[in-house]
């Protein structure tokens, strides 16, 4: 079955988020008593509080910080008032507050590299708990997400410990990596104590060029066809948790996160055609193989032998948009990374791949496997990440990201 919403999607996703965020911000700037709001500010891409968390739906912003932490609260109830930290300081950035007025004697309420009057710079922060946090450190063994397991290594992995993992997971995104280290920076210090950042990779998107999908490291367009986010019914069976599941992981969703270096010096010395066998997508339009427009669906009815898209290129190989593969599709959210050189001297960049799923066996993880052995495996070494469950939204003022976790019952 193919994709419908596929072409459409991301444009109409945006749209509807830059709709829902307006009236949200609205909202929230003129509920907010204790700091004072600055004045006219353009509107959050997204609103902070409700069913899910903002960041989850949202189009990939320029920037992004995906890191992990784990947890060093004493129990249970240090672990509630972590969960109330971070989404305290998650609301107030995303909100624009200005921070508060200081005295010069005084430590600085923000680091100030925002300027004295930080815009919310299109800010999201998606908080996720990993398997680890269900040991037996806050007595949440019977409450771990049904579908929710550490990541094992795929066939090419070359897992590397120190980037693998974590109690936690924080997704900040931005309009500038400025804004998310900032807003990481004003997270990490309101938890002291309370959580260790344990990894952080900065990732970016590019500007469209000239039109559709931003261009990873490759020069591919990446994150064409994906569900729509704009369609509930899509997003109920494909992104959010399923009722089946623990009934306080309602409003949540599976994320996987995969650090996947890209060797660029290998890449750069293919054709043109073969790279374009390998994804099945022309490299300057983004179309697919059979088609002419980046948002034409692909069509392997007609090219059942892969003449034309090889049943090894990358798009095949994820999703053969067949009945019985229909249900494994995931929201992908992927930006590039820069991270220097390695030892050799070699660029060290790639992609912090990260999606959003019900089921991270039924999606990722089958998508991975059929992924082994592609053609673009020669070009791409995954070296860490790991899965998270993004948390339900926090419903209004009052609530808090975790409560329903850490709710008795
Ligand atoms: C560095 C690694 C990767 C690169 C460079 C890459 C690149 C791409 C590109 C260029 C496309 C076509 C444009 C688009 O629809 O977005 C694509 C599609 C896709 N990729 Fe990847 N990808 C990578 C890793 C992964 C991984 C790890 C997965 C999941 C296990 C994945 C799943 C998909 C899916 C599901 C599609 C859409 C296929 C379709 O619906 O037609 N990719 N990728």
């Amino acid at each position: 079955m193919t994709d419908p919403g596929a072409a459409a999607g991301p444009q109409l996703g945006r749209r509807a988020l830059l709709l829902g965020g307006a009236v949200a911000t609205a909202g929230a700037l003129a509920s907010c008593g204790a700091e004072q709001p600055t004045a006219p500010r353009p509107p959050s891409p997204a609103p902070f509080h409700g069913e899910h968390q903002a960041g989850i739906l949202a189009e990939p912003a320029p920037a992004v910080v995906v890191a992990s932490a784990n947890v060093l609260a004493a129990d249970r109830k240090e672990l509630a008032e972590l969960f109330k930290a971070i989404t305290d300081r998650a609301r107030t950035l995303v909100s624009g507050k200005a921070p508060t007025a200081t005295g010069i004697g005084d430590v600085p309420a923000d680091p100030g590299t925002l300027g004295p009057t930080p815009e919310p710079s299109g800010l999201t922060v998606t908080l996720g708990v990993g398997a680890s946090l269900f040991d037996d450190r806050y007595g949440l063994a019977g409450r771990k997400p049904a579908r929710l397991a550490r990541m094992e290594p795929f066939e090419g992995d070359d897992l590397d410990p120190a980037w693998c993992h974590g109690d936690l997971s924080l997704v900040v995104a931005a309009d500038s990596q400025d804004a998310t280290l900032r807003a990481l920076r004003d997270i990490a210090r309101h938890t002291r104590g309370a959580m260790q950042l344990n990894w952080k990779i900065d990732g970016s998107t590019a500007p469209a060029r000239p039109d559709g999908a931003p261009r990873n490291h490759f020069g591919f367009k990446d994150g064409t066809a994906n569900p729509d986010a704009a369609r509930p019914h899509e997003t109920a069976g494909l992104v959010w948790a399923a009722p089946d599941d623990q009934p306080w992981t309602k409003g949540g969703s599976y994320q996987v996160v995969r650090l996947i270096r890209m060797l660029v010096e290998f890449w750069d010395r293919i054709s043109i055609g073969e790279q374009e066998q390998i994804f099945g997508r022309d490299r300057a339009s983004g179309a697919p193989l059979t088609g002419n427009a980046e948002t034409d669906d692909p069509d392997y009815a007609s090219d059942p032998a892969g003449k034309i898209i090889p049943l090894t290129s990358h798009i095949r190989l994820a999703n053969p948009r067949t009945a019985e593969t229909d249900g494994s599709r995931i929201l992908r959210r992927a930006y590039n990374y820069s991270r220097g050189l390695d030892s050799n001297g070699n660029l060290d960049l790639g992609l912090v791949f990260t999606c959003y799923q019900q089921d991270v066996e039924r999606q990722f993880a089958a998508i991975q496997r059929r992924l082994d052995g592609e053609p673009l495996a020669d070009y791409i070494a995954p070296f860490g990440g790991g899965y998270f469950f993004a948390l339900p939204g926090a419903r209004d003022e009052r609530d808090h990201l975790g409560r329903a976790l850490l709710e008795q019952g």
